[in-house]
């Protein structure tokens, strides 16, 4: 996160992440309304007065690594006098006191649903009234939570909390609450100010991003669209599009069911929304995708994806595995690397499935065996690599739109950019190049994820 100054004097506060870009989001916001508080942000954890973690549940190690990190920094405090150590987020939710308990010397501890009290809590934590614990289920302030930090060029915006889905394995549900999705009017206004301050790609957050506004109205009035859409996210990505300075929209995560052809006639027409979609499929066994409650099966799933490549030509898919989800057969498996196959996904993200206490899947015996997890996940990430490598292979000699992003970390003469498909282009900028900037890239070379290559022409398109 970017160092944002309220004055060097002010109370430094680092910020450190786990989880999904939903986590991210939250620590922006937080990071925003801490400064409008009078505090500054550092990336430099040895430097700050404040150390908050973000924590993430979705799988044991997750909150494992929250916790390792959490003891470290609770012996950094025998170092430091005054070090100040919290956590916030999904894990915290969960466990409450819980993480006080586990954590010699934590300070203080948020959950999901209390993020707007986060500057009060600390200053009284600074005031010597700690160790909070606020796991409360009512958000104080809710906009209080829609600011961004400065100068960048991409956002993610929230447009629904929490989820209504209940799969057998997820712990979200329990750690983010029923589905909430925010009026369309907050969140255009959001993007709006977003845009005046030289955003140019938003991506829409929400757990279960295709089920907004089906739980409670967004728009007022039922009329369609200018482009003929009724249904709540196809006119928000209208909406969105249309924002002067917007020149790409995002969203995620998919579910199948919410692939309608009004969707799938708003990602092929509309200009500004980009040719990719995360659908997490979990598995291609339809045994197993009942067992995880997950309301389609492998064929359903297929056709979800063959109505949108047929609005999208170029779309590109991405997805996420669990393996070794209970009772997961060889078979079981096979059916997934087969599925993975016909979906041709650009990339996946496979997870070996751990229990969470409290979940419908927590009942069942976790009887795949550790080596057999590890064994599935590594032949799923080698068939991912094969397919990665054959999908970017033809783009060799291609020219490819990027949107640039910054220097890359890795190389700083390098630049760091992704398509409108989110594939991540390396390439060397030639000429004057600034993030924000949208640039043609000729191709030279590829890796399983990444696409290398320089800029054509004299800069932005
Ligand atoms: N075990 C393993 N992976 C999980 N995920 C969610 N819950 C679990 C679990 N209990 C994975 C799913 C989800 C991603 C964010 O994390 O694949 O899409
Ligand atoms: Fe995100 Fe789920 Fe982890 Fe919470 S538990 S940070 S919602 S991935």
């Amino acid at each position: 996160m970017i160092d944002q100054r309220a004055g060097d004097s002010a109370v430094a506060v680092h910020i450190r992440t786990y989880g999904c870009q939903m986590n991210v989001r939250d620590s922006e916001s937080i990071g925003a309304l801490l400064v409008r508080h009078g505090y500054r942000l550092t990336e430099l954890e040895d430097e700050a007065d404040v150390i908050l973690i973000n924590t993430c549940s979705v799988r044991g190690k997750a909150e494992d690594k929250a916790i390792g990190k959490l003891r470290l920094m609770g012996v950094e405090k025998r170092k430091r006098p005054g070090l100040i150590v919290g956590a916030m987020g999904c894990m915290v939710q969960r466990i409450g006191w819980g993480a006080i308990k586990r954590v010699k010397g934590l300070d203080f501890a948020v959950g999901t649903h209390r993020l707007s009290a986060l500057p009060a809590i600390i200053d009284a934590v600074r005031a010597g009234r700690g160790p909070i614990v606020d796991v409360g289920d009512e958000e104080a302030e809710p906009e209080a939570l829609t600011g961004h930090l400065d100068g960048q060029v991409l956002a993610f915006v929230n447009i629904l909390l929490g989820c209504d889905r209940q799969c057998a394995y997820c712990i979200v549900p329990t750690v983010r609450g029923r589905e909430w999705s925010r009026p369309a009017d907050s969140i255009i206004k959001e993007i709006r100010a977003l845009a005046e301050q030289g955003v140019k790609e938003v991506t829409l957050l929400g757990q279960s991003v295709m089920s907004y506004g089906r739980a409670n109205a967004v728009w007022p009035g039922a009329s369609a669209s200018r482009h003929g859409f009724t249904e709540p996210l196809p006119r928000l990505l209208e909406a969105v599009a249309e924002i002067p300075g917007i020149r790409r929209v995002r969203f995620t995560s998919g579910h199948p069911s919410g692939c309608t052809d009004e969707l799938a006639r708003a990602m092929g027409t509309l200009a500004g929304v980009c040719d990719h979609l995360h659908l997490p499929v979990q598995s291609g066994s339809d045994r197993i995708l009942k067992a995880m409650r997950r309301g389609y099966t492998a064929d359903t799933y297929l056709a979800a994806v063959a109505r949108l490549r047929k609005a999208v030509p170029a779309l590109a898919l991405t997805s996420d595995v669990i393996v070794g989800f209970p009772g997961e057969t060889e078979e079981d498996f096979e059916q997934t690397r087969r599925l993975m196959d016909r979906a041709d996904f650009d990339n996946a993200y496979i997870f070996k499935y751990s229990p969470r206490e409290g979940t419908p899947a927590a009942a069942l015996v976790d009887d795949i065996s550790a080596d057999d997890k590890l064994r599935r996940n590594h032949v799923l990430l080698e068939d991912q690599d094969r397919r990665g490598l054959a999908l970017h292979g033809v783009l060799v000699g291609q020219v490819v739109e990027v949107l640039a992003e910054g220097a890359s970390l890795r190389n700083q003469d390098r630049w760091a950019g992704r398509t409108t498909t989110n594939r991540i282009v390396i390439f060397e900028p030639r000429t004057a190049v600034k993030a924000g900037d949208t640039v043609a890239v000729l191709v030279d070379r590829v890796g399983p994820q990444t696409l290398y290559g320089s800029v054509v022409g004299d800069g932005e398109i």
